[in-house]
């Protein structure tokens, strides 16, 4: 079952149309609406659309949104205002809509539709960047002639659009079902002291999408979790691991019962030779360190992997001769896939909610350009068989 969400705003009559084509391909659709939704479109209309009561504030039973978020395969909201978004990003449930978007797991899709200044605005944007960030995929929206005669970025996007978004993520949902997957995300750490650390600056983001995006699949998922700021949203098994050893032995122990198995921490390649212990006293001395490298967890699963495992490894790789390194890792590591980051680039990577990667396999290379980390981390996952989503990234074989 699909749940659509609609909000309060004039393309609420589109959605009609959206959820007759969804109908229509077979697909069974429940419909949700806020209070302010019902000025625009009567709840009659969806229910009579959707051959089943559209879910309104005076629904007749008390929980049917939550029961229906448990069981949705997807949410899609469209329209979704100004005031959703802002609501979906801070957490705030006031109405059946919002609570059942706030209790659901699976993947969310919204189609933003309001008033191009309301769209421009920055706090708007902001909203917009931290629903990206927790792996909501947005759909347009569209620049046109609005319906208060101002023209610009706001318009939803086409019902037809819409739906044909919806069936390519549905067509992903499941197609991992029955495959163990490990992931590690995140930073390690490497002790100084008893206080200070030698660390990085990932944030965990990419490893946590891959995660994340594998379990929507029906992946069975470990995640190996070292130093990050981002979390899964989806339910899995989680694992910490602080340091590169920590990562090195809780990896190679959950290694042997995975199928595939994607290395996107960032793990230190050196760590202090001699940590101190307790806290080392400031005082006016310089303190010089000496660093040892760190094993190669990467070289040791691809030497040592099982007939059929997948092996996926990451690359953070900076300036020109990028792709040419991220080749040479390939072979040197015995993986299967490299996903090669340029992390000279400021608007990618890092610190931001978006990615543009480079697939290096034997195959070739294949670009996905600059998306939210979870289309990337779909685009990641769609090598291990799912052609569907294929067509939205360009490619470029060049062996
Ligand atoms: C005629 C009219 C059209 C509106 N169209 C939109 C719109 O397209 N997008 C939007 O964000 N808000 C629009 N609004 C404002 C929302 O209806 C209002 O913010 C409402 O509180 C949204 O509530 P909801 O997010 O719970 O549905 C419109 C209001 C009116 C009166």
């Amino acid at each position: 079952m699909i749940l659509v969400g609609v909000s309060g705003g004039v393309a609420a009559y589109k959605s009609c149309e959206l959820v007759r084509l969804l109908v229509k391909a077979g697909r069974e659709v429940q419909v949700v609406m806020t209070p302010a939704a019902e000025r625009f479109v009567g709840p009659t209309t969806f229910s009579a659309l959707s051959r089943r009561p559209a879910l309104t504030e005076q629904s007749a039973d008390v929980f049917p949104h939550l029961e229906a978020s448990r069981e949705a395969m997807l949410f899609c909201i469209a329209p979704a205002g100004a005031n959703t978004i802002a609501r979906l990003a801070h957490g705030e449930a006031p109405n059946v809509l919002t609570q059942s978007a706030l209790a659901f797991t699976g993947p969310l899709l919204v189609a933003p539709a309001m008033n191009p200044r309301m769209w421009a605005a920055p706090v708007t944007q902001e909203n917009v960047r931290a629903l990206l960030a927790r792996g909501v995929e947005t759909i347009g929206p569209e620049s046109g002639e609005m319906a208060e005669g101002e023209q610009g970025a706001g318009r939803m996007s086409e019902p037809d659009e819409i739906a044909g978004r919806i069936e390519a993520r549905l067509a992903t949902l499941g197609s991992l079902a029955g495959r163990r997957v490990l992931v590690t995300a995140g930073g390690t750490r490497e002790p100084l002291d008893a206080v200070r650390y030698l660390g990085n600056r990932s944030s965990g983001r990419m490893g946590v999408a891959v995660a994340d995006e594998a379990a929507r699949r029906g992946a069975d998922v470990t995640l190996i979790l070292a130093a990050a700021t981002a979390s899964p949203s989806a339910p899995m098994r989680t694992l910490r691991a602080e340091t590169a050893e920590q990562l090195r032995a809780a990896t190679l122990e959950q290694a042997d019962g995975a199928d595939v198995i994607v290395m996107a921490a960032a793990v230190a390649d050196y760590r202090p030779a001699q940590p101190v212990a307790g806290k080392r006293v400031k005082d006016a001395a310089a303190w010089t360190i000496e660093l040892e490298a760190t094993a190669d967890v990467l070289a040791e699963l691809g030497a040592g992997r099982r007939e059929g495992q997948v092996l996926i490894g990451f690359a953070a790789e900076y300036g020109e001769g990028a792709v040419e390194r991220a080749r040479a890792k390939l072979k040197r590591k015995g993986a299967d896939l490299i996903v090669m980051n340029d992390i000279s680039r400021s608007d990618i990577g890092f610190d931001s909610s978006l990615n543009e990667i480079v697939l290096v396999s034997s195959k070739g290379e294949q670009l996905v350009s600059r998306r939210s980390k979870q289309a990337c981390a779909g685009a990641i996952l769609d090598t291990l068989g799912n052609q569907t989503a294929r067509a939205a990234v360009e490619q470029r074989t060049t062996v």
